[in-house]
């Protein structure tokens, strides 16, 4: 890279994905600049502009997102606010500035009825408020008609710095004898780690539109408990249910993986398998010792 770029990142503070983010820009020489919600408000167009202006950005990646995925049934107005209005706000202001998002979003935006992994040009159809909220902010992002835009859809995040199913399903194994989870709804689990560091290589790609990116492999959430209840040697036994044995108020696809196949093709790099970067989260960031 000729001049470190600098880089806006809204979440970048305390968000799951977005502090796995910082850490990767910052490490490959990039100017990061992370934003929390007491730094500014994001729906301020104006304040937007002038964080933006005055630190010279390039970029701006959007981490912000209402993510509570059964509440969002009950909170339709907050999550639509979050997942919908905020990224359109932002995209304005971006546009305006040609500052190039870079927005995430998720596996739920589809209903799970496919059997094979789902491509970027696959119809979504999502069947929860969550989902839907999402796919309406990708939507609203594409209507701007700004070619500075990159959409990267996601799924089922691990990773330092936050809680997440994995450190829940840790936590929860070392009180009980036995845990029962879910085993018939398959997704792609993704180590934001790796994660970060392949948007990074997409922003290095100067990739823009929609892109799907997860870690490579599949699993069910029983799989993806039982994987790391013994990976951290952990004796607590992981029993299968099904989703109609577990009711939750959002419905969650059966089958989400994600076919990264266009990420593959421009970057050619292959991410990770999921099981490779459970270890690491379990041994280097959990600091779990068998
Ligand atoms: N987590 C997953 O499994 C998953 C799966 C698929 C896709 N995704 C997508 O990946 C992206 C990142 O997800 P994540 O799990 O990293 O998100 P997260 O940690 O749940 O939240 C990200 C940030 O959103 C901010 N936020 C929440 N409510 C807010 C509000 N009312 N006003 C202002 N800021 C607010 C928080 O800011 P503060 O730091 O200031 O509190 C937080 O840091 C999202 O677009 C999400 O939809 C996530």
């Amino acid at each position: 890279m000729a001049s470190a770029k600098k880089v806006l990142v809204l979440g970048g503070k305390n968000g799951l994905l977005g502090q796995s983010i910082c850490k990767e820009l910052t490490a490959n020489g990039w100017n990061v600049y992370p934003a929390g919600r007491s730094d500014f408000d994001p729906f301020d167009q104006a304040a937007l502009a002038d964080v933006l202006e005055r630190e010279e950005c390039d970029v701006l990646i959007n981490t912000v997102a209402y993510t509570m995925v059964d509440k969002a049934e009950e909170e339709e107005e907050a999550a639509y606010r979050l997942n919908k209005t905020l990224p359109q706000c932002v995209a304005r202001t971006c546009k305006k500035l040609g500052v190039l998002m870079v927005h995430f979003s998720t596996d739920f935006v589809f209903n799970g009825k496919k059997d094979t992994p789902y491509s970027p040009e696959d119809e979504p159809a999502p069947e929860s408020v969550y989902g839907m909220s999402k796919l309406a902010g990708e939507r609203a992002l594409l209507d701007l008609e700004y070619e500075k835009i990159l959409i990267i859809r996601t799924s089922w995040l691990f990773g330092p710095g936050k809680m997440n199913f994995v450190q829940k399903i840790l936590q929860l194994a070392t009180e009980r004898d036995e845990l029962t989870v879910v085993a018939d709804q398959i997704g792609s689990p993704s180590y934001t780690v790796d994660l970060a560091a392949n948007t990074r290589l997409l922003l290095e790609h100067d990739a823009t539109g929609l892109y799907h990116l997860a870690s490579s492999g599949k699993a069910s959430w029983c799989e993806l408990a039982a994987e790391a209840v013994e990976v951290a040697g952990l004796t607590c036994r992981i029993k299968p249910i099904s989703a109609s044995e577990y009711p939750q108020a959002a419905k969650r696809p059966s089958n989400s993986i994600l076919d990264l196949k266009k990420f593959i093709e421009l970057t050619g790099v292959t991410p990770r398998p999921w099981s490779q970067g459970l270890r690491d989260y379990i041994f280097r960031d959990l600091q779990i010792t068998e």
